[in-house]
């Protein structure tokens, strides 16, 4: 006999309590604590199962081949490390309406194209409405199922008679197990049919795509837990009024992470971007002020964007400071550097700064392209449009050097750009510099006499 047992979850980070509790003393959140109820299952285990989990020596372990199969999508490959490895569980956030459904539906259509059949369970869609969408992206085939269904031992009974080459779960909050009596998104349904699943994959060797959503905070929605479970997690972001997406790793346990695969949204579909840098640095503006262009590293793929930034006399009594896609402490970081080392008077300036194309951008090597950009603004000095930049920007104002700083350069030429200002140290490594002029910089100060000689 199974023991039926009661508890508190948190519904925003899987605490758990013996106890009602109207504030969560892990996350702090109010408000949060749902009653769920556990099924305490004895642990059995197979006989043949024994074999398997003797400790043994790696040497005696045969590697067994990674079998990579392609999701025909080059750029979602790209994001996986170089396509689906067989039994992986792969997870994808994103927000409402950024276009996770159409991704995995266009996928699972190349998947069925070159190999076997896809499952595709909606829990959010019926199938008219699916093939509504599929219409609209030219999808016709008979190689993907689809099945609406919320139930998971109904999924999982379906995909057993079915032995589909890959599944598709859409939206891992609206599955719910009949084990567990709460609602369906409740932290300890997700974990659970999240857990199922992956076991379900792992069993058959089947590939398995779980859609996530994404609070507002940006984590995926129900338990952190989840992003621990699956193999592989990426994101989908983007901003909805802007055309382009993309997708992140995460985590990979068969891949590097941080890698980045670029679409846009077209009227039919998502399209793969073949050449982001180009994209994200059409339209800029030619000679004015406050602009910069950044070699900027995502993964192993180098990226150049545009850096904006704005800065105006504080009409109100506060000094407003506004970060779109770069991060608002380490601009808040930068302003003081410039201040204190180049003696820049920004204490009375409100000052914006904005990431062209609504992408995000995380790693140090751009520190340089937001100095650049507040002091081309404050000045209303323009910064030559064939200049790259890129290095890191220390508290006393020292240069640092980056990592990769060849694949920039060789990005950087292949834009047709003509020079480019990057730290020193980095610059004294360099083994080729594809016939740009390169210029090494020290410190903030000697950086802006160079950018605006
Ligand atoms: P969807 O995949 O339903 O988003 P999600 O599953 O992440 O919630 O995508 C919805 C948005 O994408 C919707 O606002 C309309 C837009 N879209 C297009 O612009 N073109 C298309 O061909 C499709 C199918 C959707
Ligand atoms: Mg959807």
């Amino acid at each position: 006999m199974s023991k039926l047992k009661y508890f508190y979850q948190c519904q925003a980070c899987g605490y758990t309590s013996a106890k009602w509790l109207g504030k969560c003393p892990d996350c702090g959140a109010w408000n949060t604590m749902v009653e769920e109820k556990a099924v305490a299952e004895p642990r059995r285990r197979a006989p043949g199962d024994r074999e398997k989990s003797m400790p043994q020596p790696l040497s005696s372990i045969e590697g067994g081949k990674e079998k990579r199969i392609s999701t025909g999508i080059h750029e979602f490959d790209r994001v996986l490390g170089g396509g689906i490895v067989a039994g992986s569980v792969i997870l994808v956030g994103g927000g409402p309406g950024i276009g996770k459904s159409t991704l995995l539906i266009q996928a699972a259509s190349k998947l069925a194209e070159n190999s076997r059949t896809v499952l595709y369970v909606s829990g959010e869609e019926s199938p008219e409405q699916i093939k509504l969408r599929a219409e609209r992206l030219g999808i016709n085939s008979d190689k993907v199922i689809l099945l609406s269904e919320t139930n998971l031992e109904g999924i999982i009974a379906a995909a057993a008679g079915l032995t589909p080459g890959s599944i598709v779960i859409d939206s891992i909050q609206t599955m719910y197990t009949e084990e567990l009596s709460s609602a369906p998104g409740s932290v300890g349904q997700v974990r659970e049919c999240a857990a199922k699943l992956m076991h379900f994959a792992k069993r058959s060797e089947v590939p398995l795509f779980i859609i996530g959503h994404v609070t507002k905070e940006g984590a995926i929605a129900g338990p952190r837990v989840l992003e621990h479970i699956v193999d592989t997690v990426l994101y989908f972001e983007g901003d909805r009024g802007h055309a382009y997406r993309i997708l992140r790793t995460v985590k990979n346990r068969f891949g590097s992470t941080n890698e980045i695969g670029v679409f846009e949204m077209t009227d039919s579909g998502l399209t793969v971007i073949e050449n982001p840098s180009e994209l994200f640095l059409s339209g800029r503006p030619q000679n004015v002020s406050g602009s910069t262009v950044v070699a900027s590293l995502e993964g192993t793929r180098p990226l150049l964007i545009e850096l904006q930034a704005l800065v105006s006399p504080t009409t109100f009594g506060m000094p407003r400071r506004t970060c779109i896609g770069v991060d608002f402490n380490r601009v808040n970081l930068l302003v003081a550097v410039l201040e204190k080392i180049a003696g820049l008077h920004l204490g009375g300036m409100d000052i914006f700064v904005n990431v062209v194309g609504g992408i995000k951008i995380v790693e140090p090597a751009v520190d340089l392209g937001i100095i650049g950009a507040i002091s081309s603004s404050f000045r209303e000095a323009p910064i030559h449009p064939k200049t790259v930049v890129f290095g890191e920007v220390g508290l006393s104002g020292e240069i640092r050097a980056v990592s990769q700083v060849d694949a920039r350069i060789r990005e950087a030429a292949k834009i047709g750009f003509e020079r480019v200002i990057l730290p020193t140290t980095n610059g004294a490594r360099l083994k080729d510099s594809q016939g740009l002029e390169i210029v090494g910089v020290t410190d903030a100060g000697d950086f802006l006499d160079v950018l605006f000689a």
